[in-house]
């Protein structure tokens, strides 16, 4: 018979296993929890959207919904898309539920999950990633804008990433962005006709998104960017107050910036203020750690009204290769709730006891597990050293005939040698074990 071929998960994609999946998973937490502190609430909108929502709202120019969607028709014809991003969704949320007739804005939510994007896979680039982000929508006051960075910028401290910088920049609003994004087009036309021509992408973004080529990495097209007229130097009076108000905000609550009139970012909503967090100890194709920026048009690309709009999103992954790179995070992310005790039937007749025992450990919080039944005490300690445990508790034939058990420290606090083994009753290990936790 010929063997089955194996099978591995899609290109792009990867299993998190356990330290992985707990590393995520307290990423999330602590994301959640700040985002608490600064009054945001979860919101979970589904994975896949109708198409249109992201052809919509992230723009048809776009690398993403050009060639990086994962779409499908369903059963019944209809065009979905697995979500490459957040915005869009949340803001479809936001008008579907009536939620800016509320009076109670701006609306302020946080999420966290997997999206999916096409893209060449390598480090630091997947195609199916996580996210954690947040949205503020309904203000347009500057204030908005700088509650949110200060935020973003203090989830990273708190995970004590170093080498990071924060760049910032106004991309103009529908006033004077056009003005801008003609003589910048017009300056690239020049620069073409006298020396060389651009990548096939920023050919295309030439006539659709002419902003996009200052974020091509390529050197040819670097170069025909240099003396361009800078966004900057043609904001609108509005724009031009609205960004000094973010940047004294930002001064005046301690995050530190850099303006980057080159900053134009890779989705079409953007108006007015936009940053990213980038870290130098990650290779410049996958530095952006995180970003974001105002979207006050998207409300109304979506089929809503004219709603005032910003928020962010950080890459789980990548900030999480980042703490590993700058020695982030202590204690690391994840190994705060460690294994503590395990406890061993040491006899098949142990069992029943040592469910009862178990059971009393973790129904009072404490971090347990249950050895194999019959494996001999030698072979139970070493598993149970080996997986960090500090308690073993075990039950043997004489623990069972004297209705005690017996328990013993596998490692005390501050290395020394660990304390002789004592036995006590089953109503007492809890706080004995609870007391050695202390301890450490
Ligand atoms: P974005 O810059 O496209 O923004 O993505 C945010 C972050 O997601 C990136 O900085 C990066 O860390 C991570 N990321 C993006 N693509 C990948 C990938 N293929 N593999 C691994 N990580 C990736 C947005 O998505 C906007 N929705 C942010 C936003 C929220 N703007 C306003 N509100």
């Amino acid at each position: 018979m010929t063997p089955h071929p194996r099978l591995s998960a899609p290109k792009g994609t990867r299993d998190l296993l356990p330290a992985d999946a707990t590393a995520v998973l307290a990423f999330e937490g602590e994301f959640a929890s700040l985002a608490r502190l600064y009054g945001f609430s979860p919101l979970v909108t589904p994975a896949f959207e109708h198409t249109e929502v992201f052809e919509r709202g992230v723009g048809e120019a776009t690398d993403i919904v050009n060639k990086e969607m994962y779409t499908f028709a369903d059963r019944g014809g209809r065009s979905m898309t697995l979500r490459p991003e957040g915005t869009a969704p949340v803001m479809r949320a936001f008008i579907e539920h009536g939620i800016g007739k509320s009076g109670q804005l701006p609306w302020k939510v946080f999420y966290a999950g997997p999206m999916w994007r096409y893209e060449r896979p390598q480090a630091g680039r997947m195609r199916e990633f996580r996210q954690v982000g947040a949205e503020s929508i309904g203000s347009a006051d500057p204030q908005y804008d700088v509650e949110l960075i200060e935020f973003a910028a203090r989830f990273f401290d708190r995970l004590r990433i170093t080498e990071i910088e924060l760049l910032v920049n106004s991309m103009g609003d529908e006033q004077c962005r056009p003005a801008y994004s003609m003589a910048f087009a017009s300056f690239i036309r020049d620069a073409v006709e006298q020396r060389h021509p651009l990548c096939d992408d920023c050919t295309r973004r030439l006539d659709q998104n002419p902003l996009r080529i200052l974020d091509c990495k390529k050197p040819g097209c670097r170069e025909l960017t240099e003396g361009a007229p800078a966004v900057l130097d043609s904001l609108c009076f509005d724009c031009i107050e609205h960004f000094e108000a973010v940047k004294g905000g930002l001064t005046a609550a301690g995050v530190e910036f850099k303006l980057d009139p080159r900053l134009v970012r890779g989705l079409d909503y953007y108006t007015r203020t936009t940053f990213e967090f980038r870290c130098g100890a990650l290779d410049a194709a996958q530095d952006a750690l995180g970003g974001g920026g105002r979207y006050d048009g998207l409300a109304e690309t979506l089929g809503g009204e004219a709603t005032p709009a910003l928020g962010f999103a950080i890459g789980t992954e990548r900030t999480i290769a980042a703490i590993a790179k700058t020695g982030g995070a202590h204690p690391p992310l994840g190994a705060d709730e460690p294994l503590v005790a395990v406890v061993m039937p040491l006899v098949e007749e142990a069992r029943e006891v040592a469910l009862q025992a178990v059971s009393a450990l973790r129904s009072a919080g404490v971090p347990s597990d249950l050895g194999i039944p019959g494996r001999s005490a030698k072979a139970q300690l070493r598993t149970a050293s080996k997986a960090g445990a500090r308690v073993a508790v075990l039950i043997g034939s004489d623990e069972i005939e004297r209705g005690l058990v017996t328990v013993r420290f596998l490692e005390a606090a501050g290395g020394e040698p660990a304390p002789d083994q004592l036995q006590c009753a089953i109503e007492e290990l809890v706080g004995l074990v609870a007391e050695a936790r202390t301890e450490k």
